[in-house]
């Protein structure tokens, strides 16, 4: 079993934040990864729709065959996790549980501040996360779906993002946060412009990296982890596919990922299927 890739899903490029420091923190093992950049954003959607897409993506890593699951969404995360959690034989992770501990541990006040999509921020699950696991907290969460388009549409480096950046975190500028969750996936390609907007003074909390941190506890806790030694027997292939435009994803994933030789493949939505497509790869 611990031969099988982790298995990473995403509506797009989001999830590559967490792949990076997947790549970073546990070199011995593959990736692999779906962005469903076709039907991205996930955010405006309902929960249930989210639902039944995540169930597709996860279908198709199933099929090729994955150690475990880690919904690196974390509009996914509110819609599926629980479901997924309950009915998958492998170890599912999603996005909120982590980035929440991550975020109790920085705070010195008390007062976090929430970002996400309006999917994540209307269920409620960072407040209910938080909450019952200090009811001291006080929480502040709001939408900002204009960040996931920016994202999308890699227009980070645009004139306009910063100044689009701060008018929707002008929302926190009379709640005192000290800590501030990044909490969707696709956050943190803008972390620079938002720890400007919002100043030095308040932590940000990549929901991502701190899911690997737990990826790794769970692997281990499993007997699931590849150790240097297992490399010679399993090497490291990463297998990288998206539901959108191969090319267009492949120009962001290597750049992202520092990896000019990266390879991505396209998987295209069949009625209520994901398959792979043989021919396209870039
Ligand atoms: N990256 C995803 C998240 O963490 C979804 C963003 C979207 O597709 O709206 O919520």
């Amino acid at each position: 079993m611990k031969e099988l890739p982790i298995g990473i899903i995403d509506s797009g490029f989001g999830g590559l934040t967490v792949v990076k420091q997947c790549l970073k923190q546990l070199p011995n093992e593959s990736v692999l990864y779906l962005g469903d950049s076709a039907r991205a954003p996930y955010g405006p959607r309902p929960l249930a729709e989210v639902r039944k897409f995540i169930w597709q993506l996860t279908y198709f890593l199933r099929e090729k065959g994955i150690k475990m699951l880690v919904i690196a969404c974390n509009t996914g995360t509110a819609a599926a996790l629980y479901e997924l959690k309950m009915t998958l034989p492998i170890p599912v992770l999603g996005v909120i549980d982590a980035g929440s501990r991550a975020a109790i541990k920085h705070t010195n006040n008390n007062h976090i501040g929430v970002i996400g999509t309006e999917g994540t921020i209307h269920s409620g699950q960072y407040t209910k996360t938080l909450l019952a696991k200090d009811a001291r907290l006080q929480v502040y969460s709001h939408a900002v779906p204009r960040f996931v388009s920016i994202v999308e549409e890699n227009r980070v480096e645009a004139p306009q993002t910063y100044h689009q950046v701060k008018e929707d975190l002008s929302y926190f500028e009379d709640k005192d946060i000290d800590t501030l969750v990044l909490g969707c996936t696709h956050y943190p390609h803008l972390k620079d412009t938002i720890q400007k907007a919002v100043g030095p003074n308040i932590k940000l909390i990549d929901s991502g990296v701190e899911t690997i941190n737990e990826v790794s506890t769970i692997l281990d806790y499993f007997n699931l982890s590849r150790s240097a030694a297992d490399l010679a027997d399993y090497g490291v292939h990463h297998q990288i596919y998206t539901t959108g435009d191969p090319e267009r994803f492949a120009r962001f994933a290597r750049n992202w990922l520092e990896d000019p030789y990266l390879t991505v493949k396209q998987a295209r939505i069949k009625g209520e299927m994901i398959i792979e497509d043989t021919d396209s790869q870039l």
